[in-house]
């Protein structure tokens, strides 16, 4: 079941015993060539949270956004082990899908497809940076969070203070049961849809459809396997490291649940939402959906 995850989690384990864990799972798979790829990610302590949890949490997930370029008070990181994450091709990848969520966001802002009073809403929303950082200048939507971590919605608590907003509103929330939420004109969901099965993605999505109005957007995105990738746009070299970080060492929990951007876009039009644009990032990696409820 993967419902449990990736809500904050608390880790114990200090450095020592991750790595120590790490090279005692290498040794068992005979792959202990890859430690010293351990031990070099794990002093960025972004990669080494990810080597704890397996995954991105709220938290983990904002980090890999909050020094990118225009995000307020971004300060790129001096540290060489949080820079081989950072421009990882997966990240890079990452950080392409936020840009298209925020793209076609501003698309529906700024164009009257969303009232300037409406309601959009991210679920799960982490830190909400995606749409807490929208240009506002001729609309003040009403702006909701709902994830189910607490930790997380603290995050967000602050990013919107720091920013000075005062029309959020967070909710502490199973994204897969919403239950009755008022009717919304747009929401966001990412990196939740990427850790689950076939039957709770169709969940997630038919909450989602549920909490909308008619005539609302539901932006998503997804992981796809290989096959879909454009290999001209990855570093060859990066990618194997990654590879072998992600698989070997993290055991990243996402890696079974990759999906082609043709069975996204068929569990989307399946639970009733027409398609109505896909952004590829260069790579192939993260396609991001604009779908509209009739
Ligand atoms: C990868 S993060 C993405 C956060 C945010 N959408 C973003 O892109 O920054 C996944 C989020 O899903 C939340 N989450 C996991 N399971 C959930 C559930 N069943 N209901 C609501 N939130 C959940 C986690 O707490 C975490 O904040």
């Amino acid at each position: 079941m993967t419902l449990e995850f990736p809500t904050h989690v608390d880790s114990e384990e200090s450095k020592a015993e991750t790595l120590a864990r790490i090279k005692k799972n290498l040794e068992k798979t005979g792959m202990e060539y890859l430690y010293s790829i351990a031990e070099e990610m794990a002093e960025s302590p972004y990669a080494l949270e990810l080597m704890r949890l397996g995954g991105l949490n709220g938290p983990l997930t904002d980090a890999m956004f909050q020094n990118m370029e225009g995000q307020p008070g971004a300060k790129a990181s001096e540290n060489p082990a949080d820079q081989r994450l950072i421009t990882s091709p997966l990240v890079q990848a990452v950080r392409h899908r936020f840009q298209a969520f925020q793209a076609f966001m501003h698309r529906l802002l700024h164009s009257g497809a969303i009232p300037p009073t409406g309601t959009i809403a991210s679920v799960p929303c982490g830190y909400m940076r995606e749409l807490l950082t929208l240009d506002f200048t001729d609309c003040q939507p009403r702006i909701i969070g709902i994830d189910k971590d607490p930790t997380a919605l603290s995050g967000g608590k602050r990013l919107a203070k720091a920013l000075g907003l005062n029309n959020v509103d967070f909710f502490h929330k199973n994204a897969l049961a919403l239950g009755a939420i008022e009717s919304i004109d747009a929401i966001v969901s990412n990196g939740l849809n990427i850790y689950l099965s076939d039957k709770e993605v169709l969940q997630l999505y038919q909450q989602a459809f549920g909490s909308l109005k008619s005539g609302g957007y539901f932006i998503t995105s997804h992981l796809t396997p290989e096959e879909d990738w454009n290999f001209s746009q990855i570093d060859e070299q990066e990618l194997e490291v990654e590879r072998n970080f992600l698989q070997h060492i993290v055991g990243a929990r996402w890696l079974p649940f990759h999906r082609h951007h043709t069975t996204t876009k068929r569990q989307l039009e399946g639970i009733g939402f027409e398609v109505m644009d896909i952004t590829f990032d260069p790579a192939c990696r993260f396609p991001v959906f604009l779908t509209r409820k009739p």
